[in-house]
Protein backbone atom coordinates (compact mmCIF):
# COMPACT_ATOMS: atom_id res chain seq x y z
CA UNK A 1 0.00 0.00 0.00
CA UNK A 2 1.40 4.03 -0.52
CA UNK A 3 0.43 6.79 1.00
CA UNK A 4 0.25 9.43 -1.11
CA UNK A 5 0.08 13.38 0.55
CA UNK A 6 0.60 15.16 -2.96
CA UNK A 7 -1.77 15.70 -5.63
CA UNK A 8 0.39 15.22 -8.72
CA UNK A 9 1.66 12.34 -7.64
CA UNK A 10 -1.55 10.74 -7.00
CA UNK A 11 -2.36 11.59 -10.40
CA UNK A 12 0.74 9.95 -11.93
CA UNK A 13 0.09 6.81 -9.71
CA UNK A 14 -3.59 6.30 -10.75
CA UNK A 15 -2.51 7.29 -14.52
CA UNK A 16 -0.31 3.91 -14.40
CA UNK A 17 -2.92 1.89 -12.92
CA UNK A 18 -5.25 3.14 -15.89
CA UNK A 19 -2.90 2.37 -18.10
CA UNK A 20 -3.35 -0.94 -16.84
CA UNK A 21 -6.81 -1.15 -17.45
CA UNK A 22 -7.85 -1.02 -13.50
CA UNK A 23 -10.93 0.20 -12.38
CA UNK A 24 -10.78 2.89 -9.73
CA UNK A 25 -12.62 2.65 -6.46
CA UNK A 26 -12.99 5.39 -3.99
CA UNK A 27 -13.46 6.06 -0.49
CA UNK A 28 -13.48 9.60 0.97
CA UNK A 29 -13.11 9.72 4.92
CA UNK A 30 -11.92 11.91 7.45
CA UNK A 31 -9.84 9.10 9.13
CA UNK A 32 -9.96 8.11 12.64
CA UNK A 33 -11.40 4.41 10.68
CA UNK A 34 -13.73 1.73 12.24
CA UNK A 35 -15.65 -0.99 10.79
CA UNK A 36 -18.22 1.07 8.77
CA UNK A 37 -15.25 2.91 6.72
CA UNK A 38 -14.01 -0.36 6.20
CA UNK A 39 -16.74 -1.58 5.11
CA UNK A 40 -16.73 0.97 2.15
CA UNK A 41 -14.04 -0.65 1.42
CA UNK A 42 -15.17 -4.28 1.21
CA UNK A 43 -17.68 -2.80 -1.10
CA UNK A 44 -15.60 -1.06 -3.83
CA UNK A 45 -12.55 -3.83 -3.18
CA UNK A 46 -14.52 -6.89 -5.56
CA UNK A 47 -14.74 -4.77 -8.09
CA UNK A 48 -12.03 -2.56 -8.65
CA UNK A 49 -8.51 -3.00 -9.87
CA UNK A 50 -7.27 -0.43 -7.65
CA UNK A 51 -8.69 1.02 -3.73
CA UNK A 52 -8.14 4.35 -3.03
CA UNK A 53 -9.10 5.96 0.01
CA UNK A 54 -8.47 9.39 0.88
CA UNK A 55 -8.13 10.26 4.61
CA UNK A 56 -8.83 14.19 4.94
CA UNK A 57 -10.19 16.43 7.55
CA UNK A 58 -12.00 18.49 5.32
CA UNK A 59 -11.81 22.28 6.82
CA UNK A 60 -14.32 23.39 4.43
CA UNK A 61 -17.48 21.62 6.22
CA UNK A 62 -16.62 22.34 9.52
CA UNK A 63 -18.70 25.48 11.53
CA UNK A 64 -16.66 28.04 13.50
CA UNK A 65 -18.03 26.36 16.64
CA UNK A 66 -17.24 22.94 15.65
CA UNK A 67 -15.32 20.19 16.21
CA UNK A 68 -11.92 20.54 13.95
CA UNK A 69 -9.54 20.95 16.10
CA UNK A 70 -10.32 18.17 18.04
CA UNK A 71 -11.56 15.73 15.74
CA UNK A 72 -9.73 12.53 15.93
CA UNK A 73 -5.99 12.45 13.94
CA UNK A 74 -5.01 8.94 13.83
CA UNK A 75 -3.07 8.72 10.66
CA UNK A 76 -0.50 5.72 11.51
CA UNK A 77 -3.46 3.71 12.59
CA UNK A 78 -5.60 4.67 10.41
CA UNK A 79 -3.35 3.24 7.28
CA UNK A 80 -2.29 -0.26 9.23
CA UNK A 81 -6.04 -0.88 9.00
CA UNK A 82 -6.28 0.45 5.23
CA UNK A 83 -3.22 -1.91 4.20
CA UNK A 84 -4.84 -5.13 6.11
CA UNK A 85 -8.17 -4.25 4.12
CA UNK A 86 -6.39 -4.50 0.82
CA UNK A 87 -6.67 -1.08 -0.21
CA UNK A 88 -3.88 0.16 -2.73
CA UNK A 89 -3.31 3.73 -1.96
CA UNK A 90 -4.40 6.11 1.03
CA UNK A 91 -4.02 9.40 -0.25
CA UNK A 92 -3.74 11.82 2.63
CA UNK A 93 -3.67 15.21 1.47
CA UNK A 94 -2.69 18.21 4.09
CA UNK A 95 -5.01 21.37 3.95
CA UNK A 96 -2.21 23.22 2.17
CA UNK A 97 -2.40 20.90 -0.59
CA UNK A 98 -6.58 20.80 -0.93
CA UNK A 99 -6.88 24.58 -0.27
CA UNK A 100 -3.56 26.35 -1.41
CA UNK A 101 -6.31 29.62 -2.05
CA UNK A 102 -9.63 29.97 0.28
CA UNK A 103 -11.68 28.40 -2.38
CA UNK A 104 -13.47 31.29 -4.50
CA UNK A 105 -15.97 28.51 -6.17
CA UNK A 106 -17.85 25.97 -3.96
CA UNK A 107 -20.88 23.56 -5.02
CA UNK A 108 -23.96 25.01 -3.57
CA UNK A 109 -27.25 22.74 -3.60
CA UNK A 110 -30.37 24.99 -5.01
CA UNK A 111 -33.32 24.22 -4.32
CA UNK A 112 -35.23 22.45 -7.62
CA UNK A 113 -38.44 23.85 -8.04
CA UNK A 114 -38.67 27.93 -7.26
CA UNK A 115 -40.30 28.33 -3.49
CA UNK A 116 -38.79 24.75 -2.73
CA UNK A 117 -36.24 24.61 0.11
CA UNK A 118 -33.11 23.15 -0.97
CA UNK A 119 -32.03 19.85 0.36
CA UNK A 120 -29.08 20.81 2.37
CA UNK A 121 -30.86 23.42 3.88
CA UNK A 122 -33.11 20.57 5.90
CA UNK A 123 -32.33 18.01 8.67
CA UNK A 124 -28.18 18.30 9.10
CA UNK A 125 -28.01 21.62 6.86
CA UNK A 126 -30.66 23.94 8.96
CA UNK A 127 -28.43 23.01 12.34
CA UNK A 128 -24.96 23.19 10.43
CA UNK A 129 -25.22 26.03 8.02
CA UNK A 130 -22.41 25.62 5.10
CA UNK A 131 -21.74 22.06 6.24
CA UNK A 132 -23.17 20.66 3.12
CA UNK A 133 -21.56 22.91 0.58
CA UNK A 134 -18.15 22.25 2.38
CA UNK A 135 -18.81 18.19 2.10
CA UNK A 136 -20.01 18.58 -1.83
CA UNK A 137 -16.83 20.67 -1.89
CA UNK A 138 -14.56 18.44 -1.41
CA UNK A 139 -16.12 15.63 -2.48
CA UNK A 140 -16.31 17.60 -6.34
CA UNK A 141 -12.14 18.23 -5.89
CA UNK A 142 -11.71 14.41 -4.63
CA UNK A 143 -13.72 13.14 -8.05
CA UNK A 144 -11.33 15.15 -10.07
CA UNK A 145 -8.13 14.42 -8.31
CA UNK A 146 -8.82 11.25 -8.28
CA UNK A 147 -11.51 10.26 -10.64
CA UNK A 148 -12.54 7.25 -9.86
CA UNK A 149 -14.88 4.88 -11.22
CA UNK A 150 -17.24 4.30 -8.63
CA UNK A 151 -17.07 5.94 -4.95
CA UNK A 152 -18.54 4.06 -1.57
CA UNK A 153 -20.69 6.50 0.70
CA UNK A 154 -22.49 5.55 3.64
CA UNK A 155 -25.91 5.24 4.23
CA UNK A 156 -25.54 6.32 8.00
CA UNK A 157 -24.65 9.66 6.70
CA UNK A 158 -28.06 9.38 4.20
CA UNK A 159 -28.48 13.33 3.76
CA UNK A 160 -24.69 13.46 2.68
CA UNK A 161 -25.57 10.57 0.55
CA UNK A 162 -28.32 12.30 -1.10
CA UNK A 163 -26.98 14.86 -2.07
CA UNK A 164 -23.88 13.15 -3.00
CA UNK A 165 -25.81 11.20 -5.56
CA UNK A 166 -27.89 14.87 -6.91
CA UNK A 167 -24.41 16.40 -7.93
CA UNK A 168 -22.93 13.15 -9.51
CA UNK A 169 -26.05 13.57 -11.28
CA UNK A 170 -26.88 17.21 -12.27
CA UNK A 171 -23.20 17.59 -13.15
CA UNK A 172 -22.96 14.22 -14.90
CA UNK A 173 -20.31 13.09 -12.87
CA UNK A 174 -19.18 9.87 -14.65
CA UNK A 175 -18.91 8.14 -11.32
CA UNK A 176 -21.05 5.43 -10.11
CA UNK A 177 -22.28 5.70 -6.59
CA UNK A 178 -22.58 2.98 -4.07
CA UNK A 179 -24.56 3.50 -0.99
CA UNK A 180 -23.53 0.80 2.05
CA UNK A 181 -25.62 0.01 4.74
CA UNK A 182 -25.23 1.47 8.17
CA UNK A 183 -22.21 -0.50 10.14
CA UNK A 184 -23.64 -0.90 13.85
CA UNK A 185 -21.80 -2.27 16.93
CA UNK A 186 -23.29 -5.31 18.37
CA UNK A 187 -25.77 -3.34 20.78
CA UNK A 188 -27.10 -1.15 18.07
CA UNK A 189 -25.27 2.28 18.11
CA UNK A 190 -24.32 2.94 15.25
CA UNK A 191 -20.47 3.58 14.19
CA UNK A 192 -18.89 6.99 14.44
CA UNK A 193 -15.71 8.33 14.83
CA UNK A 194 -17.44 10.86 17.44
CA UNK A 195 -18.53 7.92 19.33
CA UNK A 196 -14.60 8.44 20.84
CA UNK A 197 -16.33 11.44 22.25
CA UNK A 198 -19.09 9.68 24.92
CA UNK A 199 -18.02 8.63 27.95
CA UNK A 200 -19.19 4.91 29.33
CA UNK A 201 -22.72 6.52 30.94
CA UNK A 202 -22.87 8.42 27.97
CA UNK A 203 -22.59 5.66 25.31
CA UNK A 204 -24.87 3.91 26.83
CA UNK A 205 -27.57 6.71 27.07
CA UNK A 206 -27.13 6.70 23.39
CA UNK A 207 -28.81 3.51 22.54
CA UNK A 208 -31.73 5.46 22.75
CA UNK A 209 -31.20 6.25 19.28
CA UNK A 210 -31.16 2.88 17.84
CA UNK A 211 -33.72 2.37 20.01
CA UNK A 212 -36.01 4.70 18.90
CA UNK A 213 -35.39 4.28 15.68
CA UNK A 214 -36.18 0.67 15.93
CA UNK A 215 -39.09 0.82 17.72
CA UNK A 216 -40.99 3.52 15.01
CA UNK A 217 -39.82 0.99 12.19
CA UNK A 218 -41.52 -1.94 14.22
CA UNK A 219 -44.36 -0.25 14.96
CA UNK A 220 -44.72 0.57 11.38
CA UNK A 221 -43.60 -2.76 10.09
CA UNK A 222 -46.59 -4.92 12.38
CA UNK A 223 -48.96 -2.95 11.11
CA UNK A 224 -49.71 -0.24 14.14
CA UNK A 225 -50.20 2.65 12.62
CA UNK A 226 -48.71 3.84 8.97
CA UNK A 227 -48.98 7.90 10.67
CA UNK A 228 -45.46 9.40 10.45
CA UNK A 229 -46.65 12.15 13.43
CA UNK A 230 -47.67 8.98 15.48
CA UNK A 231 -44.34 7.42 14.98
CA UNK A 232 -42.56 10.32 16.10
CA UNK A 233 -44.07 10.45 19.19
CA UNK A 234 -43.06 7.15 19.77
CA UNK A 235 -39.80 7.33 18.80
CA UNK A 236 -39.63 11.10 20.53
CA UNK A 237 -40.93 8.92 23.99
CA UNK A 238 -38.32 6.53 23.69
CA UNK A 239 -35.82 9.14 23.49
CA UNK A 240 -37.02 10.90 26.59
CA UNK A 241 -36.74 7.50 28.77
CA UNK A 242 -32.40 8.50 28.43
CA UNK A 243 -31.61 11.84 30.41
CA UNK A 244 -29.77 14.01 28.57
CA UNK A 245 -30.17 12.84 25.35
CA UNK A 246 -32.03 16.01 23.01
CA UNK A 247 -33.23 15.71 20.05
CA UNK A 248 -32.01 18.29 17.40
CA UNK A 249 -34.93 16.28 15.15
CA UNK A 250 -37.26 13.35 14.62
CA UNK A 251 -38.69 12.47 11.44
CA UNK A 252 -40.20 10.66 8.67
CA UNK A 253 -39.14 11.78 5.12
CA UNK A 254 -39.06 10.19 1.36
CA UNK A 255 -36.23 8.63 -0.03
CA UNK A 256 -35.58 10.42 -2.63
CA UNK A 257 -35.31 14.05 -1.25
CA UNK A 258 -35.76 13.49 2.52
CA UNK A 259 -38.75 15.87 2.91
CA UNK A 260 -41.25 15.27 5.23
CA UNK A 261 -44.32 12.87 4.43
CA UNK A 262 -47.26 12.28 6.90
CA UNK A 263 -48.35 8.73 5.29
CA UNK A 264 -45.55 5.93 5.91
CA UNK A 265 -45.25 4.02 3.27
CA UNK A 266 -41.91 1.28 2.17
CA UNK A 267 -38.95 2.91 1.49
CA UNK A 268 -39.64 6.30 3.70
CA UNK A 269 -36.77 6.53 6.32
CA UNK A 270 -36.86 7.97 9.95
CA UNK A 271 -33.90 10.15 10.51
CA UNK A 272 -32.74 11.39 13.50
CA UNK A 273 -30.41 13.78 15.15
CA UNK A 274 -29.65 14.14 18.68
CA UNK A 275 -27.09 15.34 21.74
CA UNK A 276 -25.74 13.30 23.99
CA UNK A 277 -23.92 15.31 26.63
CA UNK A 278 -21.75 17.45 24.28
CA UNK A 279 -21.53 14.96 21.57
CA UNK A 280 -24.23 15.00 18.37
CA UNK A 281 -24.77 11.91 16.79
CA UNK A 282 -27.05 11.00 13.69
CA UNK A 283 -28.78 7.92 12.60
CA UNK A 284 -31.68 6.59 10.21
CA UNK A 285 -33.54 3.54 9.33
CA UNK A 286 -35.55 2.38 6.30
CA UNK A 287 -39.02 1.59 6.50
CA UNK A 288 -38.06 -1.55 4.33
CA UNK A 289 -40.33 -4.43 3.69
CA UNK A 290 -38.82 -6.84 0.97
CA UNK A 291 -37.50 -4.36 -0.59
CA UNK A 292 -33.76 -3.40 -0.40
CA UNK A 293 -32.93 0.12 0.52
CA UNK A 294 -30.63 1.02 -2.94
P1 LIG B 1 -16.48 10.29 7.56
O1 LIG B 1 -17.37 10.74 8.64
O2 LIG B 1 -15.08 9.85 7.88
O3 LIG B 1 -17.21 9.11 6.81
C1 LIG B 1 -16.63 8.56 5.64
C2 LIG B 1 -17.64 7.61 5.02
O4 LIG B 1 -17.90 6.54 5.93
C3 LIG B 1 -19.00 8.28 4.73
O5 LIG B 1 -19.47 7.84 3.46
C4 LIG B 1 -19.85 7.77 5.87
O6 LIG B 1 -21.23 7.73 5.54
C5 LIG B 1 -19.29 6.37 6.05
N1 LIG B 1 -19.64 5.84 7.38
C6 LIG B 1 -19.40 6.41 8.59
N2 LIG B 1 -19.90 5.64 9.58
C7 LIG B 1 -20.48 4.57 8.98
C8 LIG B 1 -21.18 3.41 9.47
N3 LIG B 1 -21.37 3.21 10.76
N4 LIG B 1 -21.63 2.52 8.55
C9 LIG B 1 -21.43 2.72 7.23
N5 LIG B 1 -20.78 3.78 6.72
C10 LIG B 1 -20.31 4.70 7.57
O7 LIG B 1 -18.49 11.53 5.74
C11 LIG B 1 -17.38 12.02 5.77
O8 LIG B 1 -16.33 11.44 6.45
C12 LIG B 1 -17.02 13.31 5.04
O9 LIG B 1 -18.14 14.14 5.01
C13 LIG B 1 -16.49 13.06 3.60
C14 LIG B 1 -17.54 12.39 2.70
C15 LIG B 1 -15.21 12.22 3.63
C16 LIG B 1 -16.14 14.44 2.95
O10 LIG B 1 -15.22 15.12 3.73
Amino acid sequence: MRIVTAIPQLRSVLRAARARGDVIGFVPTMGALHDGHLALVDAVRPRAGCVVMSIFVNPLQFGPSEDLASYPRTLEGDSALAAAHDVDIVFAPSAAEMYPLPPAVAVIPVAPRPGDVALDARWEGAVRPGHFAGVLTVVAKLFHIVQPDLAAFGRKDLQQLTLIRAMVRDLNIPVDIVAVPTVRSADGLALSSRNAYLSESERARALAIPRALDAMVRAWTEGQTTDAGTLIALGHELLAQEPDVTADYLAIADAERLEPITDVVPGAVAMVAARVGRTRLIDNAVFAQAEVPR
